[in-house]
């Protein structure tokens, strides 16, 4: 059968992080490419956020509120929408396989893009066990049980970008062992011996990447598309970062691999919130966002996204505003 357009979009976290970047790029395409643009949110954040919900509104996006949690509130409201995309946050992936039921059931929902935008949970055997990969190998099996739903997982990698400890960000000069960009103190500490390889994705792309994918019905149906912005090593990205601060040697310091997987065993042992972020980063300096071939040309986004250069510019504006 042949993949089924999107003409009509429910967004659930669309003033998360990156919520915001996924509905922005989609109402650039509102009016062209799609229709009716909804969000579902919490009664909670239309009072926490109502600036954001507020411009949501100017921009034409209808808002409905409720429990996430509420069969019949999901349900209803359902009605109308062709398409789900799904940013919700961590804590709260495992309700996903119920939004996806639901949708499964609903004669209006066609197709529903689950809250991956991160690393690749079935990149290899291994991936099976890791820790933080749990809950949405769960979503994943949820949809292939599905009937009639169509679904992509957009699987981006690391985000190039330096908000809320991202890989670009300043950690503090405690926490930096797992690994750090910290412009104001011109100090690096790299992951593994800096020169492996990564693939990064800005969170600006991760939007353009999701519109590319619901554009492209047929080669995103029912698959993970692996996309990206630029792949790069740690120590390319420190050399960046020098030129676009003037030039200067940054103090660089290494943490190697072996010692990150003991960081990250005795954060899990601690408890520590912090854990699942170490074993993700285990993961990417292991090469676990690396691919023959990316994504991208399927959807038509092979050169269209951010350079390592654009990626360090924003990191760099992102961290003096934070000082
Ligand atoms: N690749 C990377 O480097 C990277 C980094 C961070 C996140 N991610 C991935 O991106 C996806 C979204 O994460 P995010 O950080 O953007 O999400 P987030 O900002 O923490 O939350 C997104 C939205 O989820 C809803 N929500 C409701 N209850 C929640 C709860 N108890 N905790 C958290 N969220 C709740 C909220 O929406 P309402 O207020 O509208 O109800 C919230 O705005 C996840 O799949 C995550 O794994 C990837």
């Amino acid at each position: 059968m042949a993949a089924h357009r999107t003409q009509n979009i429910l967004i659930f976290g669309a003033t998360g992080l990156i919520g915001e970047f996924i509905i922005d790029a989609i109402l650039a395409s509102k009016g062209k490419e799609f229709s009716r643009i909804g969000i579902f949110t919490s009664n909670n954040t239309l009072w926490t956020k109502s600036d954001e919900i507020d411009r949501l509104k100017a921009r034409g996006v209808e808002v409905l509120s409720g429990n996430l949690a509420s069969a019949d509130a999901v349900s209803e409201a359902y009605n109308g929408f062709d398409t789900v995309v799904s940013c919700v946050g961590r804590p709260i992936i495992h309700h996903q396989v119920q939004l996806i039921e639901l949708a499964d059931k609903h004669p209006d929902v066609k197709k529903f893009f689950p809250s991956e935008y991160g690393t690749d949970i079935e990149y290899g055997p291994s991936s099976a066990n890791e820790k933080p990969h749990q809950q949405k190998l769960k979503v994943r099996a949820a949809l292939k049980a599905t009937k009639d739903l169509e679904y992509t997982y957009v699987v981006t990698g690391p985000y190039g970008d330096a908000d809320r400890g991202l890989f670009l960000s300043a950690r503090p000069p405690e926490d930096e062992a797992g690994g750090t960009f910290d412009v104001k103190r011109k100090r690096a500490v790299l992951l593994g011996d800096g020169n492996g390889r990564i693939s990064l994705t800005t969170m600006r792309d991760v939007g353009k990447l999701v519109v590319a994918a619901l554009l492209h019905p047929e080669e995103a149906k029912n698959r993970a598309l692996r996309v990206n912005s630029f792949t790069t090593t740690p120590k390319d990205i420190v050399a960046e970062f020098e030129k676009q601060t003037g030039g200067q040697s940054w103090s660089v310091d290494f943490t190697p691999l072996s010692q990150l997987k003991q960081l990250e065993q005795q954060a899990w042992e601690r408890g520590d919130a912090h854990a699942g972020t170490l074993t993700l980063r285990r993961i990417w300096s292991e090469g676990g966002t690396l691919y023959e071939k990316r994504d991208n040309a399927l959807i038509g986004m092979e050169d269209s996204v951010d350079s390592l250069q654009d990626a360090v510019k924003r990191a760099i504006e992102v961290q003096s505003k934070a000082t």
